[in-house]
């Protein structure tokens, strides 16, 4: 769950797989003269939608911290109430549709862990993510984490050609550039409730190339942001999600933060991308 507190003392509460489906609107119109889209397409963008589904597990039961009066969002949930096979769990759901989706999915959560092997990341995190403990990084340090069924999935799927581990990882990669950019848009890209400027830094420009650059996301408007160099296939381009505005009150039970969470309106947020 992400939860984005106002400064009106209102929060806008949204659903992991909503997140998710935002980084997915970025991954489907990735790639035009300056960036590569993503090969093969289709495992690409439907790991992306997947991608954090096994918070599914945790949702479901909908724990609120009733100091607050709010579902428990990431960065703020309680260890004992995390699901530890979920993520594992939905590695395998994902694994009997799509195998090569699947070890996108298992090698991202991995690297959330190892601050994203270090890759992809947001200036405005940049210290945080460059501390990165002393732990190796790289596409190596990836594969050296791969559990024993995840590396005979990697075989299978031919990851042993340098051509097609090169087109893993550029979309291992990318997906770290989605997943950003939808946090920024749904959780922690704003000082109150506008939009900030920030820069996705290393984020790759083709397989198989070592060339890295900069995106800079600059609020033109409450909504609308410009990105320069521009990466999308479509100009402008619309994402959008639910969010559900909550009120939250404070010494409500638990039950009541349920309900609360339950009936809150669905309302619609539209964000515009342009050059
Ligand atoms: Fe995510």
């Amino acid at each position: 769950m992400i939860v984005r507190e106002l400064p009106d003392g209102s929060a806008l509460v949204i659903a992991q797989e909503d997140h998710a489906d935002v980084a997915a609107q970025f991954a489907a119109h990735w790639g035009n003269d300056r960036f590569a889209a993503l090969t093969p397409f289709k495992p690409a963008v439907f790991g992306t939608i997947y991608h954090d589904s096994g918070h599914r597990e945790m949702e479901a039961d909908l724990p609120i911290d009733v100091e607050r009066g709010l579902p428990y969002g990431i960065g703020g949930t309680p260890p004992e109430l995390r699901k530890r096979d979920a993520d594992s769990n939905n590695a395998r759901w994902i694994q009997n549709r799509d195998p090569y989706a699947s070890l996108l999915v298992s090698v991202h959560h991995a690297g959330l862990r190892k601050r994203r092997y270090g890759t992809v990341r947001r200036r405005s995190n940049a210290a945080r993510a460059a501390a990165n403990d002393g732990q190796p990084l790289g596409m190596d340090a990836a594969f050296e984490d791969l559990e024993d069924w995840q590396r005979q999935s990697a075989e299978q799927l031919g990851l042993n050609d340098p051509k097609a581990r090169a087109d893993f990882w550029h979309n291992y990669q990318m997906l770290q550039v989605f997943d950003l950019l939808s946090l920024y848009l749904c959780w922690d890209g704003y000082d109150g409730d506008r939009l900030v400027e920030d820069t996705v830094e290393r984020v790759p420009v083709a397989a198989g190339s070592d060339e890295l650059t900069e995106i800079k996301l600059e609020p033109t408007g409450p909504r609308s942001v410009r990105m320069s160099p521009y990466p999308l296939d479509v100009a402008p381009m619309s994402i959008a999600t639910m969010a559900r505005p909550i009120t939250p009150r404070q010494d409500a039970s638990e039950l009541e933060g349920q309900e609360a969470y339950y009936r809150a309106p669905r309302t619609p947020l539209v964000w515009e991308f342009a050059d």
